[in-house]
């Protein structure tokens, strides 16, 4: 018999992108192959999103497309925070979906198709507050930038959020086996790793904070970069400041959620912080890191958020200057704490405050990148650019897309071969890209990361 194909599409957060890559690993070491579209696969999987009303609206329907473009033979599931959130009551929203599987029941995937496949349909939606995937299969496959998860579930019930409902309490993976998983990915090709977590500030292995795992990842050889993701305001630690400040492969960049920038609604936002402790630690950040770029979530709209409201979240944009950040309305979740709130800002008005935040966010990251043009920038070459295959695509250390031109003379070995640092002046920059010319003679910086 030939072996069961799957096709795996993922929506959502960068934790589903890794609970999509783990999935993968756990399903081809049972034996399943992976199909790259729906049309020829046994199995479609659809990892959901539930974080705003739209996302969730559109996870389902994709779903039901989904369901007509897979052979009628195929089983098809929602496995994620959609999946979580509504467990059976999905059979009925998306007709012919075969299997629903939460967020802590991933093991028994292999199962569940097997079931599905012999014509029973079942939800597995049960919670499992010690579910951390200890024992999963070691990675099959690895990017040049990868993620790897530190910490599952969240904590901090922001009155907005759905995710500690779909993810459950916070929980941290053993150092030994986040550094085993690093290592693996790097044996497989990554350069760059991104460490995930909802908070990241809570990681805690048996009094190992997040700043003593990143020392000991910073020791694994061949490993060129570390980032991570998402630290909360709220217990940003002096010690993790420094760590980005002396370790030598962790980035200059944090993301920092701000999400308002007035005391009010942050408070019934419940984020536990005021703006100015929060400006108080991108002095602390800036300090210590001089040149790190700093990036943000904001929300428009909160529930309450009067208009002197709204122009606070604007002056600190101006004040902090961030990099970028991710924007987005206030969409109300059934079951959160804020969904008991008026929610009062009309729609249009969410729209249009949005839309200036876009503006001024946009005109900050341009002049920032702008400010970039002469100065050297130390890129990851991943490959080819997408758009213009005769120039190389990478990134920076702070995580902008870089698109480089070779350093005059066009001969291949002025080229870094994809996962190769290399030395790069900024030549011209635009809010989404900064276009770098390759320096001559430095075609890499140095030669693979040693360990320690
Ligand atoms: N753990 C991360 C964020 C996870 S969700 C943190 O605390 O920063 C990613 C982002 O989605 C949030 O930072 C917030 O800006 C946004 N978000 C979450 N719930 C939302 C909602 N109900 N409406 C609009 N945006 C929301
Ligand atoms: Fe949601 Fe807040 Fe947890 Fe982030 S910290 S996942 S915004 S509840
Ligand atoms: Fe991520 Fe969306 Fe779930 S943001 S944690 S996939 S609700």
């Amino acid at each position: 018999m030939s072996p069961c194909r799957v096709y795996i599409e993922t929506y959502g957060c960068q934790m589903n992108e890794y609970d999509s890559s783990m999935i993968a690993s756990m399903l081809t070491g049972a034996g399943y192959t992976l199909a790259t579209g729906p049309e020829g696969a046994d199995v479609v999987i659809v990892n959901t999103c539930s974080v705003r009303e739209r996302a969730e609206v559109r996870v389902l329907g994709r779903l039901r497309h989904l369901r007509g473009l897979a052979p009628p033979d195929a089983v098809i599931g929602a496995v994620g925070c959609v999946a979580q959130r509504m467990g059976e009551d999905l059979f009925a929203s998306v007709r012919g979906l075969d299997f629903v599987v939460g967020t802590d029941r991933y093991a028994l995937l292999p199962d569940v198709i097997e079931r599905a496949r012999s014509g029973n349909a079942t939800a597995e939606i049960e919670v499992d507050p010690d579910e951390n995937y200890a024992s999963r299969t070691t990675p099959s496959s690895a990017g040049l930038r990868d993620f790897v998860s530190v910490m599952r579930g969240c904590n901090n019930f922001c009155s907005y959020c759905i995710v500690p409902y779909v993810r459950g309490r916070e929980r941290s993976l053993p150092a030994d086996l986040v550094i085993g998983e690093v290592r693996a990915l790097v044996d497989l090709g990554m350069r760059d790793v991104t460490l995930l977590g909802q908070n990241v500030n809570s990681y805690d292995d048996n009094g190992l904070d997040f700043a003593g795992l990143l020392e000991r990842i910073d020791c694994v050889g061949g490993l060129e970069r570390i980032r991570f993701a998402t630290s909360h305001p709220k217990d940003l630690s002096p010690r993790l400041i420094r760590a980005v400040a002396d370790l030598d492969k962790v980035c200059e960049h944090v993301h920092l959620p701000v999400q308002s920038g007035s005391n009010d609604v942050l408070g019934r936002m419940n984020r536990r912080y005021t703006r100015e402790h929060y400006m108080d630690l991108i002095a602390m950040l800036r300090d210590a890191v001089p040149d790190a770029a700093i990036t943000t979530d904001i929300i428009a709209g909160f529930p309450g958020e009067a208009h002197g409201q709204f122009e606070e979240t604007l002056s600190l944009m101006r004040e902090v200057r961030f990099d970028s950040a991710f924007m987005f309305r206030y969409s109300v979740r059934e079951g959160t704490r804020a969904a008991e709130f008026d929610d009062d800002v009309p729609e249009h008005e969410k729209i249009r405050r949005l839309e200036e935040i876009i503006a001024l966010q946009q005109s900050i990251t341009t002049e920032i990148n702008t400010g970039l043009v002469g100065s050297s920038v130390e890129v990851l070459v991943e490959g080819p650019s997408q758009r213009d295959p005769s120039r190389l695509f990478g990134r920076t250390r702070t995580g902008k897309a870089v698109v480089l031109t070779r350093a005059g003379r066009s001969t291949d070995d002025l080229e870094p071969p994809p996962g190769r640092l290399a030395g790069a002046v900024v030549t011209e920059a635009s809010a989404w890209t900064l276009h770098a010319r390759l320096r001559a003679g430095e075609k890499d910086l140095a030669g693979p990361s040693v360990g320690c």
